[in-house]
């Protein structure tokens, strides 16, 4: 239950980041009471006069400072990466006024929102790209609540790898199954900077029913880094033409120039992680804390799973809380092998131990408890299906022998057979994977349940809207009641894997 404080809190927070957006601090991390705020610049919907929340956006190139010295040419919403954080309440009716100030076109695509198929961002097939100088008018009803987020859809492995992509956070319309004092949003992101040694590339899945938790620490974590760059970065894996990714930031910053995070003791902190990068499996840690999964891609478990590590793929969200009742000062880090060192840290600051040396998290990787598919039960918010349940089977493969051609059952978009559904008819696709990469699936316009995991049900179904098909043969079972009419991708959210064909079309009429 939501406690009037909690809620007088969060209405003070909001009021005062309209102030601070309007002094233009908002990438600070400011202090109002003795409390940090965001570290992230929200934009502050206004209402229109019709009523209607309205947000402006504007893409544009920028000179972007992922640490001191490191200096790249980005793309931004409103000049900064990540773009601004949207926040709204469920259910209401959004506007989003995109004008692209780029040397080239954009779209925006809402994801894990339930929007009507012509505002879901995909060019040349729900909308025109949005050229040069020209704007475009986003305007849907925010649902389901939830950490949601957005980014480009246009050319996706330049735009996104370019810094194209924010948090939008839908508050639910009910108190939160999960109250909290305080929260930070966080998200994770790989770049190619041409600065720093080159990291790995992700094989392994996060789904973990193989191995449980051992599986994917061993593949990410038990082989000696050399050897993991020699066998990644030989071409065999990654197709010719993979960016080499050197840098992991924190909301657009790599340690030490991510911005703290601040606490006070005894407070129940939510942390809203949103994985951005284009290739890359996070797996974070918070030394001294266990934290508790609450959501799974935005969508509420029916109790938090109690974690030591979270291992999240490419455009996963979860959303995990921790009590404050270890004062010090603490690293908030990732796991993945070189993402501490190229960046991907941050500080967890108790209020009045500012300054303490900071601990990092334990090197010791066999006994953690990791998150995995088969821990979480969803609460079920899915339409029953009103019609009988078809089963279909994509095998994902691809990528031979350092090629950039990846496949849904032999076929590269716009090849691939599209899944044709009526409204209220309920779908099982059957995903297994053939190549030697993990695949992150997005459904666009609805979420999923997962069923199974390399062919054991799941206790109960998981709510998601991307779900990572383990590498060799991994497979995945899920299933959802059509329920968004229109014509929506489902895809490899990996935009190598994207752009080399790993698309298929869902309709639903
Ligand atoms: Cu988050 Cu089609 O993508
Ligand atoms: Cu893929």
């Amino acid at each position: 239950m939501e406690t009037p404080i909690t809620r007088e809190r969060s209405l003070a927070r909001r009021e005062f980041l309209k102030a601070s957006g309007r002094a233009g601090l908002g990438a600070l991390a400011l202090m109002v009471g003795g409390s940090a705020l965001l570290p992230v610049q929200r934009a502050v919907a206004q209402y229109a006069p019709d009523g209607i929340r309205e947000v402006h956006l504007e893409t544009r190139e920028v000179l972007w400072e992922l640490a001191p010295g490191k200096r790249i040419k980005a793309m931004a919403y409103n000049g900064q990466v990540p773009g601004p954080e949207i926040r709204v309440q469920e259910g209401e009716r959004v506007r989003v006024v995109l004008t692209n100030a780029l040397a080239e076109p954009t779209t925006v695509h809402w994801h894990g929102v339930e929007v009507p198929n012509p505002m879901d961002g995909v060019p040349g097939l729900t909308q025109q790209p949005v050229r040069p100088g020209e704007t475009f008018v986003y305007e849907f009803e925010a649902r389901p609540a939830g950490t949601r987020w957005y980014h480009t859809h246009f050319q996706g492995h330049r735009q996104l790898d370019l810094g194209l992509a924010a948090p939008l956070i839908i508050a639910p319309a009910q108190p939160d199954p999960f109250p909290f004092d305080r929260e930070y949003t966080l998200i994770l992101d790989d770049w190619a900077t041409g600065f720093g040694r080159p990291l790995p590339s992700t094989r392994e899945g996060t789904a973990g029913g193989r191995g449980g938790i051992g599986g994917m620490m061993r593949g990410m974590m038990g082989r000696g880094m050399g050897q993991m760059m020699c066998e990644d970065m030989g071409g065999m894996m990654a197709g010719a033409h993979t960016p080499v990714y050197d840098t992991m930031t924190i909301n657009g910053k790599a340690y030490p120039a991510t911005v703290p995070l601040t606490v006070r003791q005894g407070e129940r902190v939510r942390l809203r992680l949103i994985n951005a990068s284009a290739e890359h499996t996070h797996v974070i840690r918070l030394a001294g804390h266990r934290v508790q999964v609450t959501h799974t891609d935005g969508n509420p478990l029916i109790r938090p799973v109690e974690v030591d590590a979270v291992p999240m793929a490419p455009s996963e969200r979860y959303d995990v809380q921790f009590v404050a009742e270890r004062p010090g000062v603490w690293l908030l880090a990732c796991a993945g092998p070189g993402h501490a060192d190229a960046g991907e840290r941050v500080l967890l600051v108790y209020e009045g131990h500012e300054g303490e040396k900071p601990v990092a998290p334990g090197e010791e990787a066999s006994d953690l408890r990791l998150w995995h598919y088969r821990l979480g039960h969803s609460r079920e918010t899915l339409p029953r299906p009103a019609r009988q349940e078809q089963t279909l089977t994509l095998t994902l493969s691809g990528g031979m022998m350092g090629s950039d051609a990846w496949t849904i059952n032999g076929k590269q978009y716009p090849r691939t057979d599209p899944i044709h559904l009526r409204k209220g008819e309920r779908v099982r696709v059957q995903l297994r994977n053939h190549s030697m990469e993990a695949h992150p699936m997005h459904l666009h316009g609805q979420s999923f349940q997962v069923l199974a995991i390399n062919g054991q049900a799941l206790a109960q179904p998981l709510l998601k809207d991307s779900v990572d098909v383990e590498a060799h043969m991994g497979a995945v079972d899920i299933a959802f009641t059509a329920a968004n009419p229109g014509d929506w991708f489902f895809h490899c959210h990996k935009p190598m894997h994207m752009e080399g064909g790993m698309i298929t079309l869902v309709t639903i009429a």
